[in-house]
């Protein structure tokens, strides 16, 4: 076994007790990543004040906190999209500097955007390989395409019946499942997800939380943007509460609740 085997082999296999679900988060395991005093401003603006986070794998994370707190900031630097103005990443114990999305993503770092990125006007076969296209000589190869779209598809339990449609055409959380399968397919360490589910009706919301779920136990560290904090109820080991730049607050699921997460994002002293 590799030791990143080993390591997911702890953190999803069954019995084994993951230390992050019980509170003490790692438990002595080296964090996939570990962010120290990430600073970022954005003109006199100070986005990241020295945030110190780590992240297990397999665990999901939880990344909370009111506008503006510095969420999406973060995470863009993890993925890649910033470079942090001072501070340190360490991936899976060693140490990385980003120089770009690109290079994030050579690392296996994923990030879905609240935007998606997906094309509309393409269908869900073709958003699948975007970038990636299967050529035979100078064609697409649609017929594997097709095929290998259903199988990254029903690996992740997503049920689209017709994958020429457009994406245009599809529903929210149908859109919301096509980038995640997309992500999830370039083998990511790390997948971050901003507002997956904050435009989604109530049947979809479910299925993108199993949907992260069945992410999460393939190893993967996911980490999860959300005003919707019901639902990290349903999928996260643990939350970050940020507040004006700064991490404020970091609970694991089992210890805390709806009424601590609320105190804890508008401000109130963390008295633990
Ligand atoms: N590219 C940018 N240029 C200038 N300021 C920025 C930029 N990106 C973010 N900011 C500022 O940094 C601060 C943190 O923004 P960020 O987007 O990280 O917040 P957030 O926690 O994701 O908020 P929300 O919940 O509203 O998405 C905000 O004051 C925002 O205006
Ligand atoms: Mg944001």
């Amino acid at each position: 076994m590799t030791g990143e085997q080993q390591e997911n082999a702890v953190a999803v296999g069954s019995g084994r007790v993951n230390p992050a679900r019980n509170g003490m988060a790692g438990g002595g395991r080296v964090p996939r990543i570990a962010l120290r005093n990430i600073r970022k401003n954005f003109g006199s603006l100070q986005a990241l004040r020295g945030v110190d986070l780590d992240i297990y794998p397999g665990e999901c994370l939880g990344l909370v906190g009111d506008n503006a707190a510095g969420k999406s900031t973060l995470t863009k630097i993890i993925s890649g999209t910033y470079i942090p103005d001072d501070g340190t990443i360490h991936l899976d114990g060693e140490p990385v500097r980003f120089s770009g999305p690109a290079d994030a993503r050579r690392r296996n770092i994923e990030m879905v955007f609240q935007d998606l990125s997906l094309c509309d006007h393409i269908d869900v076969a073709g958003n699948l390989f975007l970038g990636r296209e299967v050529t035979r000589g100078p064609f697409l190869d649609r017929k594997t395409m097709l095929s290998e779209a259903r199988k990254m598809l029903d690996a992740l339990e997503i049920r689209i019946p017709r994958l020429t449609s457009k994406v245009a055409q599809l529903s929210g959380g149908q859109r919301q499942a096509i980038a995640i399968a997309r992500a999830a397919s370039f083998d990511p360490k790390v997948l971050i997800m901003d507002e997956p589910t904050s435009a989604l009706a109530v049947a979809e919301v479910e299925a993108v939380l199993s949907l992260i779920n069945r992410v999460k136990a393939t190893g993967v560290s996911v980490i999860l943007i959300t005003h919707r904090l019901q639902d990290l109820f349903r999928v996260c080991d643990r939350i970050a509460v940020m507040y004006e730049g700064t991490k404020v607050a970091e609970r694991s699921i089992a210890e805390t609740d709806l009424e601590d997460l609320v105190k804890l994002i508008v401000g109130e002293k963390d008295e633990r």
